[in-house]
């Protein structure tokens, strides 16, 4: 049977760990060929692709890095020919009170979350243009409209993909190619877990919990949840939907 991504060639960055690895292995189990991007090796995410009949194939990159996306890239094209469906999921999120927050930091947070989104755009917005279809999906957070002590660096990077999804979705709209963005809420994966204790000393797992009980569904999301909204923004479902920013929170209850 022909399933929902058929034919269809996805790029996710991040893939190696988190939300970008059940990205990938979610489109590939609806029939995308996928091409894993990430800094580290994808072999997890490789492995589960392949218990599934999938195809995917792993690209050591620095998203952040004009000469890495670039290489990345010319490898990608070169071996799948295009990218119908663009995952810019690649992100950190170290927190830091803005009064110890110095301009080297600042910039590389920018430049992990916001530069990455724009460089590996160019990359394959251009063969999307031509074919006169595709998609990109952008990693936005649920923090933009939260109070979120420690987090300005962070939070400005995920206002800039808003702005930067909104504003290339107009652009690119009369080409048949949508551009979204998702607002995770608070999220189990590897990277939060890694997280130190916030400013009242709350670890990961006790945040994991609170911010459920603030949520309309109080429940901590998942990265299946985040799989679910993409794979939706991917389809043909959603043809008519671009410049948004797609908030799987639980309804967690926001300052804006
Ligand atoms: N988990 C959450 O609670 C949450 C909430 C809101 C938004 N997000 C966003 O979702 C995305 C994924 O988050 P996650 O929790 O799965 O993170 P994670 O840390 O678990 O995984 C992130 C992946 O990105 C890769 N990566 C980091 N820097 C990179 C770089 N420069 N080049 C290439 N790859 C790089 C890492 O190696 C890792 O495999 C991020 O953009 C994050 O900001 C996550």
């Amino acid at each position: 049977m022909e399933k929902r991504h058929s034919g269809k060639v996805a790029v996710v960055t991040g893939a190696a760990a988190g939300i970008g690895r059940a990205f990938a292995v979610r489109l590939a189990s609806e029939g995308a060929e996928i091409a894993a991007v990430d800094l580290n090796p994808c072999d997890q995410t490789l492995d589960e692709i392949k218990a599934i009949g999938g195809r995917a194939i792993s690209y050591q990159c620095d998203v952040s890095s004009p000469e890495s996306v670039a290489k990345m890239g010319e490898d990608v094209l070169r071996d799948f020919g295009r990218c119908d469906i663009l995952v810019n999921n690649a992100g950190i999120f170290p927190s830091c009170r803005f009064e110890d927050l110095d301009l080297a930091e600042w910039r590389r947070m920018h430049a992990i979350n916001l530069d990455s989104v724009f460089l590996v755009s160019k990359v394959f917005v251009p063969g999307m243009r031509e074919r006169k279809w595709g998609r990109v999906v952008n990693m936005a957070s649920n923090s933009f409209g939260q109070v979120a002590p420690g987090l300005t660096h962070y939070i400005a990077s995920k206002g800039g993909v808003i702005g930067f999804t909104r504003a290339l979705a107009s652009e690119l709209g009369a080409e048949g190619i949508t551009v979204n963005a998702i607002g995770p809420g608070f999220t189990r994966t590897e990277g939060t877990l890694a997280r130190k204790p916030n400013f009242r000393g709350q670890t990961s797992e006790e945040l994991y919990g609170v911010l459920a009980e603030r949520q309309a569904i109080p429940r901590p999301p998942t990265p299946e949840d985040m799989a679910g909204m993409l794979s939706f923004l991917a389809s043909s479902d959603a043809d008519l939907i671009t410049a948004q920013t797609m908030y799987v929170d639980g309804g967690l209850i926001r300052a804006s």
